[in-house]
């Protein structure tokens, strides 16, 4: 007689656990043991517990290759769903094995889990285990589907709803209940105090700051003192929510005709703009993916959105200036070149028409098309090839944890007809249309942070806390991965001969990039560098990047005055004409910012179901040494912590969105 020991655990989210009978059989070289029910005194399968029940068997099953885990009804009534997190099983030759299930079951389900180290599908060498892997992939292939919403854009899941997603997808109860708190808590405020749908004018911007009663934060605090300010609009292209607009100048567009004259009183005592753009010290803005989009009809009439241009200089205080503005890509009479010398309305609007562009490039190209939608494409892919037993499953598949669930929100909600993103200047088609521009100018290099900041010229601009934290962090995620990788594929051989993971990355080629060449994006591996580069590049974008974009939403895009993405007029085109009723008229009315307001809180907010960045709570694993370089990442990313805390604390406007304790794991918001 053998006797295999099991301990099963069951998830500790709420209703995880159930009444329902569950049996086992153990599949081995040498055979398999009966179907055998998972039975003790008292209630077997409770939320967070593990509980321990013993397998026999006449004689060994020699090396234990699957476990089949199987649900049927204790009594017929409704579902009650199991979710198992992993299976330990202690042979009889005394060898523990994980299991990892970490999946939810329901009556009539059988679920086969592989346990032991990972294996990539050339290793395989037991057809029990070849049939398994095989059926496993043609399963999730008809479970996860493409699907293609726009010609142009990245393609999706084909799930139309969340009550249609396998389980695991959707979000917990825990996370539903507290975003439907906060929608319900937004939307009492907004009713009660008569904004929600409010089509008055403000009267003035101090009428703004009582929004909401509560929900302010130190930086949004800070937004609404010192808007105004250029060094703070300055700031905001390095350190706000979108630090990918601004790129070094070293020689003006041939549409953007500044001048000496117009800006030498702006430059150090002496200086000229040809010799601060030589010693590095002057940076552009420039927003021509804005030019000639469609905007949205309005009150009948179109609206409108520039297409703008914005010089900065990097003054001896260490300062980023706007020193030069044009509103439009072609120069004329109409479309003046702006100056800080301006009177202030003229200034103020200029700055308005600038960073409001720049929020909707923000949203539409850096935070859905660049976060977003990539990562549910890096999810589909995963799911769809790679069978949970493999390396490269085990690693990532926490990096997917409620991606398909936001986005599928994001495209029925905050991208619904009436939905605040379709209330913008640009409207549904218009941010569309931005988001396939954003796409077809999307390179590798670009979503790799360091070429990234070279491209642009970014190295050593002084206070780029962003690129500071930034590359830190890929510099950390890089050594975790290429441990890993190497680790799983130690020659290039490997890589070449993983068909699993060949088909991966021309899966995100084909449906991500699609087939561009020019991109950059790979369509196969050759080397085992290439791979480490590139699942760097997704951990890092559906981590620290969406961090980056997604954190800082309320912070400093709920004050309108600094920037909207809903513009009511059209841009000036003559100097001296605008005032403060100018720039209240063409900010958005009182409903319209309030339901900007609204969304910006619900997709910054905390919620408390959430892994950060390091942690996978999911035991993958069964081997030692990826249990170790786990360890190791949660260590640097721990120390880098502090240090962000400590450089933060000497802050008059501190950088915390990159602060490892506030990066997700995965794009959940
Ligand atoms: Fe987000």
């Amino acid at each position: 007689m053998a006797e295999y020991k099991l301990e099963v655990t069951t998830g500790d989210m709420k209703h995880a656990g159930t009444m329902d009978n569950i049996y086992i059989i153990l599949f081995g070289t040498e055979g398999q043991s009966d179907r055998t029910k998972l039975d003790n005194p008292g209630i077997d399968f409770k939320s967070g517990k593990a509980r321990a029940y013993t397998i026999k068997t006449n004689l060994s099953l020699g090396k234990l290759l699957l476990v089949k885990v199987e649900k049927d009804p204790f009594l017929r009534l409704s579902e009650d769903e199991w979710y198992c997190s992993k299976i330990l099983v202690t042979t009889p030759e005394g060898e523990v094995i994980l299991f990892p299930c970490y999946r939810w079951i329901a009556k009539g389900t059988l679920v086969e889990r592989r346990g032991g180290r990972a294996v990539k599908v050339f290793e395989e060498d037991h057809p029990l285990l070849i049939d398994q892997r095989r059926n496993e992939l043609t399963d999730k292939k008809k479970l996860y589907q493409w699907e293609i919403t726009d010609e142009k854009l990245p393609h999706n899941s084909h799930y139309k709803d969340v009550s249609e997603f396998p389980a695991e997808q959707r979000f917990s109860m825990a996370k539903s209940s507290e975003i439907f708190h906060t929608k319900r808590m937004i939307g009492a405020e907004l009713m009660f105090k008569g904004l929600a749908g409010s089509t008055k004018q403000w009267k003035s911007t101090d009428d703004m700051k009582n929004t909401f009663w509560f929900k302010k934060t130190p930086i949004s605090v800070y937004v609404m003192q010192h808007w105004k300010e250029d060094d703070f609009f300055g700031f905001q292209f390095l350190n706000a929510i979108n630090p990918n607009g601004i790129k070094r100048c070293s020689e003006l567009p041939p549409n953007f005709p500044v001048t000496e004259e117009m800006v030498k009183q702006f430059l150090r005592d002496g200086s000229s703009l040809k010799q601060e753009m030589e010693r590095g010290n002057i940076f552009i803005c420039d927003q021509k993916i804005m030019d000639g989009i469609p905007t949205r009809i309005y009150d009948g009439q179109p609206l409108h959105m520039t297409a703008g241009l914005c010089l900065f200089y990097m003054n001896p205080e260490n300062k980023l200036m706007p020193i030069a503005i044009q509103l439009h890509q072609q120069p004329s009479e109409q479309n003046p070149i702006f100056l800080p010398s301006d009177p202030e309305a003229d200034w103020l609007l200029a700055k308005l028409f600038i960073k409001s562009g720049d929020l909707m490039e923000h949203q539409a190209v850096y935070h859905l098309l660049g976060t977003h939608y990539l990562a549910e494409v890096f999810a589909i892919a995963t799911f769809r090839s790679f069978p949970v037993i493999h390396p490269l499953y085990k690693l990532l598949i926490s990096h997917f944890r409620y991606t398909l669930h936001i986005n599928n929100g994001a495209r029925n909600t905050l991208l619904a007809p009436d939905g605040p993103l379709s209330t913008s200047s640009l409207g549904y088609e218009g941010i569309i249309e931005l988001m396939r521009r954003g796409l077809s100018r999307m390179t590798y290099s670009s979503l790799c942070l360091p070429e990234n900041i070279t491209a642009r010229g970014l190295e050593s601009i002084p206070n780029f806390y962003y690129r500071d934290d930034g590359l830190k962090l890929w510099n950390i995620i890089n050594s975790f991965v290429k441990y890993l990788v190497e680790y799983y594929y130690p020659s290039d051989s490997d890589v070449c001969k993983d068909t699993e993971l060949q088909e991966w990355i021309n899966e995100i080629y084909t449906h991500g990039f699609l087939g561009n060449k020019l991109s950059g994006f790979p369509a196969c591996f050759n080397t085992v560098e290439e791979v480490i580069k590139f699942i760097t590049m997704v951990i890092f974008t559906v981590s620290v990047q969406h961090a980056a974009v997604n954190n800082g939403q309320f912070d400093y895009s709920s004050w309108v005055p600094s920037g909207s993405l809903l513009l009511r007029k059209p841009a000036p085109t003559t100097k001296g004409q605008s005032s403060m009723k100018t720039i209240l008229e063409t900010l958005p009315n009182i409903g319209e910012t309030v339901k900007f307001a609204g969304m910006l809180w619900l997709l910054s907010d905390k919620y408390t179901d959430v892994v950060l960045l390091g942690q996978y709570p999911e035991e993958q694993f069964d081997e030692p040494a990826p249990k170790q370089m786990i360890k190791e990442f949660q260590a640097e990313l721990s120390y880098l912590s502090q240090e962000i805390t400590a450089r933060n604390s000497q802050l008059e406007v501190p950088y915390t969105y990159l602060n490892p304790t506030e990066i997700e794991s995965s794009i959940t918001i």
